[in-house]
């Protein structure tokens, strides 16, 4: 490294992530430290009135010395209306602890509502970038059962706008959890699919972070590491769900690339993913393995050396036949034709994800042509193969 350092800008507003198998557990010391009166959890419908409930009720009572109250989110993705409805149940328990378990459903739902404790009004209000919001006195752990989102460290969250196509993206460090707890034993009752979709949607935050524009020498090492991980353990997680490594490094691999995004943001397959999302309610993560192979192809030439970094991370001759492979691997291959099927869909696409902040931190600057050839090249499942680009 003989060369001078290039600028870069990195935050880091999350405190605390601590990892152990079972880490659970660590939660009544946790809301001991914190000598929390008011626990509160926020967790998915998923485990409504289960055994994980059962469990995390018996420990903050024993620690806080009072019944925490309980929040389900519902199993959809996160709108306004959801979390308002979670802010009104914050706002009668008054919680100085909030623990939320989950998805990025929860854990977005949560870090949403509680800011708007502290920002009272409606939630479109605190939605977007640069907003003076004031922080909340609470403590937030957040638990990810999924690897996937790293929501857990991250200080965004995202919404959707009930009645429109809008998704509202909510940033602010006053957002981020202060503890990230990591707990591989979490993700092992997760149905395959959702390992495999949330799984890739952490693969493209790696892969987008650590090719961006806004990458850094302190986003690069955090990127890699997960870009690796990932490779080597997801399909281990994906088809055997009790393996204690494979899903203990998915969520540290998970946690790293959101620590990176903080700082590096994301590229054209979050770009595109969003708008699939929106208009054709494609799971975040489908829309991300369907998007990442033809974007790599398309970046490839413009990524310099880190080219062959992504590729030996995948275990690949290049980049985008690495995440071609992978993706294969977690049955994933698919084609926009089954969610787009018509030419003024894709069209309509294609603008929508062009108006997307992400496509200016791509290391290859797209045009709307670019953009429609990356959605044809994304109707054709590729095999493993290196997908087509017509550009
Ligand atoms: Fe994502």
């Amino acid at each position: 490294m003989e060369e001078a350092p290039q600028p870069f800008n990195f935050v880091h507003s999350n405190r605390r992530v601590i990892s152990a198998w079972g880490g659970i557990d660590k939660l009544a010391d946790l809301a001991k430290e914190s000598r929390t009166k008011r626990p509160m959890v926020v967790m998915d419908a998923f485990f409504e009135n289960g055994e994980l409930a059962t469990r995390i009720a018996g420990m903050l009572y024993a620690a806080c010395g009072a019944e925490p109250a309980f929040h389900y989110v519902p199993a959809h993705e996160p709108d306004t209306d959801s979390v308002e409805a979670c802010a009104a149940v914050f706002a009668a328990a008054a919680p100085d602890l909030i623990v939320a378990i989950g998805g990025g459903s929860a854990m977005d739902t949560a870090k949403i509502a509680r800011l708007l404790l502290s920002n009272p009004g409606p939630a479109d209000a605190i939605a977007g970038f640069g907003k003076q919001l004031k922080t909340h006195a609470s403590v937030l752990i957040a638990v990810p059962t999924t690897a996937g989102t790293g929501s857990e460290v991250s200080e965004s969250a995202i919404a959707g706008k009930v009645g429109s196509d809008i998704k509202l993206i909510f940033r602010s460090q006053e957002m981020t959890p202060q503890i990230a707890l990591l707990d591989g034993s979490l993700c092992v009752s997760a149905p395959a699919k959702v390992t495999a979709a949330s799984g890739f949607d952490a693969v493209t935050h790696a892969v987008e972070a650590y090719v961006s524009k806004a990458s850094s020498v302190m986003t690069d090492p955090y990127a890699e590491s997960a870009m690796r991980l990932l490779g080597k353990w997801l399909p281990v997680a994906y088809k055997v769900p009790t393996h204690q490594a494979a899903q203990s490094w998915c969520l540290i691999a998970s946690c790293q690339a959101a620590i990176a995004f903080n700082s590096a943001n994301l590229g054209l397959a979050h770009a595109i993913a969003a708008p699939l999302g929106a208009l054709h309610h494609v799971p975040h993560g489908v829309a991300n393995a369907l998007a990442l192979p033809a974007v790599t192809a398309y970046n490839e030439a413009s990524l310099g050396a880190k080219a062959a970094v992504v590729a030996s991370a995948f275990a690949a001759p290049t980049a985008a036949m690495g995440l071609s492979k992978l993706r294969l691997a977690l049955d994933l291959d698919l084609s926009l034709d089954n969610f787009v099927p018509t030419d003024d869909a894709r069209e309509r696409l294609a603008q929508a994800a062009m108006k997307s902040g992400q496509v200016r931190m791509n290391p290859r600057l797209a045009t709307i042509a670019d953009m429609r050839a990356i959605l044809e090249s994304m109707r054709v499942p590729t095999g493993g193969a290196s997908p087509e680009l017509a550009i």
